[in-house]
């Protein structure tokens, strides 16, 4: 019975690893300072290092967009009285149970369409919720959202009863965890009017966003006790290493998480040990590190209400709702495209 309600759609091209990830690892690791996009972190391990991540002590983004959603979803539903759930970079999908309880129970959901570069991300947690919802489709979709939004409406799918696709009605696209921080200014505002343009009217964009705190607090939260961000941070270095033929020495580096108090960012970083040499085959290439280089992983932006609204009205979206935690650490808004 699942089979016929869950679909997992690949539209990542063949050539994903071989395009993309050599064309960033070429770009990035001859740029200065060196940097890499932090989509690489998410194979298997990598995906299960950040569910890791959402459970430390220190990570409390996870928690504080729960707190949001657990009092907010109710109103969020009536808001939207969505018919399908976009959403991006779903990973686990585990406080998008919140979401689809609230949509289900107003009676207007029909569909849950997650998309993430993750393909084992999406079937393990896509497999769970159509068990657990029985009246809902579940497509799932396995793309590069910063290449292929896939926000359209599936191929219908084959109605034996002869009823018409029951696909219709507004659309709420959540992209939740404050992912869009792990974007600069520049992708933001292109990615904001990608998905203006893609929406309609009567369909609205979710945006989970961090906001700026005492950087104490923050720092904390990307360099763990545990060492659990530590071993997330290396991750990206065994995928090149498996990928690409690579022989970085994950050890070799230190993880390092810095405050970057101009741009309101946090920086991961990986800090070479000494002075070291990496060979990546399939490209050719030779890499060389000085001691104490940083090799940059990842940006994670934390938001202000001001700023936030001011860029998403530059870039196509109308703020509709701003909800925080209370102890406002993170906020959950709702936008309506123009
Ligand atoms: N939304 C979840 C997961 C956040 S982790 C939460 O709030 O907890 C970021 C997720 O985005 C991961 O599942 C990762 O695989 C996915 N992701 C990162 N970059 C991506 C990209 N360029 N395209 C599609 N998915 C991406
Ligand atoms: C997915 N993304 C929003 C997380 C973040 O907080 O920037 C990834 C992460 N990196 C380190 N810890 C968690």
């Amino acid at each position: 019975m699942n089979e016929s309600r869950f679909t997992l759609d690949n539209r990542l091209p063949d050539d994903y690893f071989t395009s993309s990830l050599h064309r960033d690892v070429l770009h990035g690791l001859s740029a200065s300072p060196r940097a890499l996009p932090p989509k690489w972190f998410y194979d298997k391990r990598g995906s299960d290092l950040f569910e890791q991540i959402t459970r430390l002590p220190e990570y409390y983004p996870t928690r504080a967009e729960q707190e949001i959603l657990t009092s907010r979803a109710p109103e969020i539903a009536a808001l939207s009285r969505a018919a399908t759930l976009i959403e991006l970079g779903s990973g686990s999908s585990r406080k998008t149970r919140l979401l689809l309880d609230a949509l289900t129970g107003g009676g207007t959901l029909r569909r849950y369409a997650p998309l993430d570069v993750s393909a084992a991300a999406l079937e393990e947690a896509g497999q769970a919720i159509c068990r657990d919802y029985p009246g809902l489709r579940v497509t799932a979709t396995v793309a590069d959202f910063e290449s292929e939004l896939a926000v359209s409406e599936p191929s219908a799918p084959s109605q034996p009863s002869g009823e018409p696709s029951e696909e219709r009605g507004p659309r709420l696209l959540a992209f939740l965890g404050s992912t869009i921080g792990n974007f600069d200014p520049g992708q933001r505002a292109a990615f904001y009017r990608t998905l203006s343009g893609a929406l309609s009217g009567d369909d609205m964009l979710l945006l989970g966003a961090d906001l700026v705190k005492d950087p104490k607090v923050l720092v904390r939260a990307y360099d763990d006790a545990a060492g659990v961000t530590a071993e997330f941070n290396k991750n990206v270095l065994h995928v090149l290493n498996r990928e690409l033929g690579a022989d970085f020495d994950p050890d070799g580096f230190d993880h390092v998480a810095v405050w970057n108090t101009e741009d309101e960012r946090i920086e991961m970083r990986l800090r070479a040990r000494a002075a070291q040499t990496a060979k990546i085959s399939d490209l050719g290439l030779t890499v060389d590190f000085a001691a104490g280089e940083d090799l940059r992983t990842e940006i994670s932006c934390k938001f202000r209400r001001d700023s936030l609204t001011a860029e998403l009205r530059d870039n196509g979206f109308t703020l509709q709702q701003w909800w925080t935690d209370p102890a406002a650490r993170f906020a959950l808004l709702l936008a309506t495209p123009n």
